[in-house]
């Protein structure tokens, strides 16, 4: 299977002039549609580069980094309106012209994309893997180039600039990460803050102490220090923190609130308070005034882990939810994007009534087999490889056998998804890498932060966790 695997991820090879720069996202002939899915995605590129990286053939990943953050440097439209200058794009294409014998490119920074939203992922995305690549291979000159150096600071730049915010997290519009289309993330969706952490990390790492360099750095630090207390003391839920939410007064003037976002109990859903295990915890789908998505978001809080903004406590109680949850959570097809789907009205008025997201599927519900490399991750973080092996095995059984899926359908996720690709790059690649990962565990460092002490974990409500 593995084999099988390499051969597929190899077809997928994109190249620009001779080089290869990238992976195409699904290599499916049989689809009538092709949409956008024969172009190489930053995000789903990223699994790919990892297995390349594992594999000790860097080079792609390097010509891939040094591609995209050319097309950064393109000026980015919307009808009349100019993206700001450190957008990285979704998506490209090479164009091949079989008459002139050129190849050209074209991007995709959100102009095409279904629902024309900006990728807020594609430059964390580009930051961790820049860090891979260096920690990989030891070669600190790329990330060192004037350019790359530059193209980190345009993307935070968009980040850390002052504006209305009262809260250190990001505010996003709907669809801008994995979850590309209407699915009520708007706001400050765990996906977007758990990458958001580690970007900032990443670069903190390698940012040079220059005169530019410092500034960035020193706004930073700051922001990682409001940045980790806000999202370890508001997005963090477990039964503790459910139970004091469930008895929250509403309506309090002043900071003594305790309920400082004005949250009404009655708007917590029924299903969260079986779905809590004793034992466990994770952070939230997203907090705003007066709202709370309690939805469970798989990416998010793997991601959490591996940057370490979760604490080791909560790293664990994330580890222990999972098996406690585990025919929710990982069913027989790992693994849910999301818990629970939405259906009905709600779904009507959250997804605008997507037929694509219907429940159980797709980004409603639905279960990712790329997801698997970052579970793994996860899992050898924590010390609990046993959980890979089990979510594993259970992939094992079918992904080949069904032309590796993009996603699965159904509350256990035994269908193959209504409108899923066959041949995904990144369910593929998304196998490799958290097979090698089982294997020689050492590749964590690539894609893992250790907890950074001067960010203090915040120390309350811990009983529940670490009991
Ligand atoms: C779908 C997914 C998105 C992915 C793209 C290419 O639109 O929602 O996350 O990047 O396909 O595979």
């Amino acid at each position: 299977m593995v084999a099988d695997a390499w051969e597929a991820l190899r077809r997928s090879l994109v190249y620009f002039r001779g080089q290869p720069v990238g992976t195409i996202a699904a290599v499916d002939h049989a689809s009538e549609e092709v949409l956008n899915y024969d172009q190489v995605f930053v995000r789903d590129f990223v699994p790919s580069a990892l297995a390349f990286l594992m594999n000790g053939e860097p080079e792609i990943v390097k010509n891939f980094l040094l591609k995209t953050l050319h097309l950064q440097g393109w000026e980015k439209r919307i009808d009349r309106f100019k993206l700001g200058e450190g957008a990285m794009p979704a998506s490209f294409k090479v164009l091949h012209d079989p008459v002139r014998k050129t190849d050209t490119l074209i991007a995709d920074f959100g102009e095409s994309a279904i629902g024309r939203v900006a990728p807020v992922d594609s430059g964390f995305w580009w930051i961790i893997l820049l860090r891979a690549y260096t920690k990989s291979t030891g070669d600190h000159s790329l990330a060192e180039t004037p350019e790359c150096q530059k193209g980190m600071r345009l993307i935070l730049t968009l980040c850390l600039s002052e504006g209305f915010d009262t809260f250190p997290t990001l505010l996003c519009a709907d669809g801008c990460s994995m979850i590309d289309r209407r699915m009520g993330i708007y706001g400050y969706p765990i996906e977007i803050q758990a990458l958001f952490f580690m970007a900032l990390r990443c670069a903190l790492g390698m940012l040079k102490h220059d005169a530019e360099g410092k500034e960035c750095i020193e706004r930073i630090v700051k922001r990682l220090h409001a940045f980790s207390y806000h999202m370890r003391s508001y997005f963090w839920l477990d039964f503790q923190q459910l139970n004091d939410i469930y008895r929250y007064k509403t309506e309090e003037y002043s900071h003594t609130a305790v309920n400082k976002f004005n949250v009404i109990p009655d708007s917590i859903p029924e299903w969260v308070f079986d779905f809590m295990p004793t034992r466990g915890g994770y952070f939230i789908g997203n907090v705003s005034p007066a709202r709370m998505d309690f939805r469970w978001f798989c990416l998010g809080n793997c991601v959490a882990i591996l940057s370490s903004l979760a604490t080791h406590e909560q790293s664990m109680a994330i580890m222990d939810l999972i098996e406690a949850r585990w025919e929710e959570l990982v069913g027989e097809m790992p693994l849910k994007i999301s818990y629970p789907a939405i259906e009905g009205h709600e779904w009507r008025i959250v997804t605008g009534c997507d037929p694509k997201n219907t429940r159980w599927s797709y980004h409603n519900g639905g279960s990712w087999p790329v997801l698997l490399w970052l579970l793994t991750a996860a899992c050898i973080k924590t010390g609990r490889p046993q959980i890979a092996r089990r979510a594993i095995d259970l992939a094992e059984t079918r992904l080949l056998k069904d032309s590796w899926p993009e996603y699965y359908d159904g509350k256990l996720g035994r269908y193959i998804g209504k409108q899923a690709r066959k041949y995904q790059t990144w369910s593929i690649a998304g196998y490799l890498v958290a097979k090698m990962l089982l294997e020689d565990p050492s590749h964590l460092g690539m894609i893992s932060l250790e907890e950074d002490r001067q960010l203090k974990p915040v120390m309350k409500r811990s009983s529940s966790w670490t009991c």
